[in-house]
């Protein structure tokens, strides 16, 4: 009895963990775009059509175990042998392939579809009718160049609602895996080869889903996998279009003195080594090796998954390895006195378009 009942509470507690799983911006069942809605819709299908299977399958068999047993002790009579029977050779041979080819059509039809990323080889692509995003993968942080426009963000990924994204993806030093739940299926990034796909973003669903999408990393890469997020943020064309031009005309502003002091400890510390502060790609190689901090104080979250706060700001700055551990940032700057980290804090909240 108390196995049972130990047994009920367990599947309870997953029923509850498990229905988290349907938040708008991070949820497969919540289809946000086109290519997650052909997704669910082959999921829907294959689902409907294994359960139809293994009702009828059931219930044949159920009907055959009450018909045909022995009814009584020492009855040998044998019920009629059908072995062989062409009719009924035929009709479940029939069935299946009839079942795979409902299955296959549209599964096959939908694989190429997705995979069609001609468009991205084109000579003269103009970019107002397909967007290109390449994406690097870095252990826990992630990097979206607009090579359209020469801009680039880190953490916070911006598409324009309602048109194709085509996505370049890469990544610079172990396997990741770029996943969008709502938006559809994941794909490797690998460090030997270019993956390439095309996702959509529905403007209705991506109001009502709020702020933003969750980005994730989908594949084991080291201690910190599970906090190797990044946020989406879908936009109507025209607003996209602003934001390309705020990336484009940057400029940085140092507010209070405070911040002025923290823009010089970020020289001395040699931060600038490893991250950019203005969107421009301008010095590809060593600006990459660290996020792009230009947008730092328009992020949602601290390191891709603390709320964005002063609290969690300095915990982050004083020692990254209690947020994130195994990140690249640890060890590189020393220790820091609580001045010195209020002045960084105060210049990267200060790193803005606007
Ligand atoms: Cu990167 Cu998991």
């Amino acid at each position: 009895m108390w196995k049972t009942w130990r047994l009920l509470s367990l599947l309870l507690l997953v029923t509850l963990t498990l229905s988290g799983c349907g938040e708008p911006f991070v949820s497969t069942l919540r289809p946000a775009g086109e290519v997650a809605e052909d997704q669910f819709y082959l999921m829907v299908l294959s689902t409907f059509i294994m359960v139809v299977v293994v009702i009828v399958v059931m219930a044949i068999f159920t009907y055959v175990l009450v018909k045909f047993r022995r009814k009584k002790s020492g009855d040998e009579a044998l019920p009629k042998q059908v072995e062989g029977n062409k009719k009924l050779e035929i009709l479940w041979t029939v069935i299946p392939i009839i079942l795979l080819l409902i299955l296959g059509v549209p599964t096959v039809t939908h694989v190429f579809g997705q995979a069609d990323t001609k468009v991205m080889d084109k000579e003269k692509r103009n970019p107002e009718d397909a967007l290109v995003v390449n994406v690097r993968a870095n252990l826990y942080w992630w990097e979206f160049e607009y090579p359209d426009y020469g801009i680039v963000t880190s953490q916070e990924l911006i598409v324009p609602t309602d048109e194709k994204v085509y996505f370049q993806l890469k990544a610079s030093d172990v396997k990741h895996s770029f996943w969008i739940p709502s938006a559809g299926g994941k794909m490797d990034t690998n460090t030997e080869n270019e993956n390439r796909f095309f996702l959509m973003f529905d403007s209705k669903k991506s109001a009502e889903a709020g702020e933003y999408f969750y980005g994730k990393c989908a594949e084991l890469c080291g201690p910190s996998h599970a906090l190797m997020d990044f946020k989406v943020k879908p936009m109507p064309k025209k607003e996209f279009q602003d934001w390309v031009k705020s990336m484009e005309n940057y400029e940085q502003s140092t507010a209070s003195a405070t911040a002025g002091q923290g823009k010089e400890l970020f020289k001395e510390k040699n931060c600038l080594s490893c991250h950019a502060v203005t969107p421009k790609d301008e010095r590809p190689e060593q600006a990459r090796t660290g996020p792009n901090l230009a947008t730092f104080g328009e992020r949602s979250k601290i390191a891709g998954v603390k709320d964005f706060n002063d609290e969690n700001l300095h915990a982050w700055i004083k020692d990254p390895e209690s947020i994130k551990p195994g990140n690249k940032m640890t060890g590189s700057y020393g220790e820091l006195k609580d001045d010195e980290i209020q002045a960084l804090a105060e210049y990267l909240k200060g790193l803005k378009t606007e």
